[in-house]
């Protein structure tokens, strides 16, 4: 088996609580409960999550603990995120897996198993939607900062092989926007220019023009201000690596910020291989 699905997810914080969503971000929510489905469906051993608001400074951090559990309030948004609680089973034993296939691939990767890690709220919020039950175990990763984007790729490349040659299934999400020069009022898209720039990058992906997207996204996260630096994109490509049928689903604003949801589905012709 392998990667069963990719899903690039949004985790704006208007949508943590379902009875608070505006109207304009209801698609985002309609379409992560599909997914929900499809995950479901999938019956996956493991959920793996990368979230550009786990920002480590030099290591690429692995959640390895057993189990999840704990109460989030965003120190961001403490307003609007407050006191969610959150329990998630865990997979130790993939964790460790990842984190050895990153020292192997000579990479500073550090698992971290502690029961007073509190989440993030990127990695809360989607959570809260695609694995609705809570019954998945989940391991999550941090973006880092030290680590450009190539370095970013290569760890995904790393965390692809593991999972790629495993016999379990998988789904991977990541967890961030495109477009993410923020600006005050939860209502405003980003600039035209901004939003030029994510259609260019979903028309490659969906063109299966991954190399282009892959050479646009230095400069594209540069001048869009892609969250994360567009870590969590250098993941999706590293971990995916054209061999998946991209479906792009919504897109939303949330003050400025651009939020895609796409899922990543293995070619037939692939899992008729495996
Ligand atoms: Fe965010």
């Amino acid at each position: 088996m392998t990667i069963e699905l990719g899903i690039l997810a949004a985790h704006v914080p208007s949508i943590c609580h379902r009875e608070n969503v505006p109207d304009f971000q209801q698609d985002i929510v309609a379409k992560m409960d599909e997914i929900s489905k499809q995950i479901e469906e999938i019956k996956p051993d493991a959920v793996i999550l990368i979230s550009c608001h786990w920002q480590s400074t030099f290591h690429h951090y692995v959640d390895v603990s057993p189990r999840h559990n704990g109460i989030l309030t965003a120190f961001e948004c403490p307003d609007i995120i407050s006191d969610v609680a959150y329990d998630y089973p865990g997979d130790q034993q993939l964790g460790e897996e990842l984190v050895l296939a990153g020292k192997h691939a000579r990479l500073p990767v550090i698992a971290v198993n502690d029961p007073t890690y509190v989440w993030d709220y990127g990695t809360v919020v989607p959570l809260r939607y695609l694995v609705p039950n809570a019954d998945i175990p989940v391991v999550n990763l941090s973006i880092t900062m030290a680590a450009g984007l190539e370095e970013t790729y290569k760890w995904g490349q790393a965390i692809g092989e593991v999972l790629n040659n495993s016999d379990k299934k998988y789904v991977f999400v990541y967890s961030g926007a495109l477009a993410h020069n923020l600006v005050r009022g939860r209502h405003h898209m980003p600039t035209v220019s901004e939003q030029a720039l994510d259609k260019q990058f979903i028309d490659y992906i969906m063109n299966r023009n991954w190399d282009l997207a892959k050479e646009m996204l230095p400069q594209y996260a540069n001048v869009a201000g892609v969250e994360g630096g567009g870590r969590h994109l250098a993941m999706l490509l590293g971990t995916l690596e054209d061999r998946y049928k991209p479906s792009f689903l919504t897109y939303a604003q949330s003050s400025g910020s651009g939020n895609a949801i796409m899922t990543f589905e293995p070619e037939k012709a692939l899992q008729g291989s495996k």
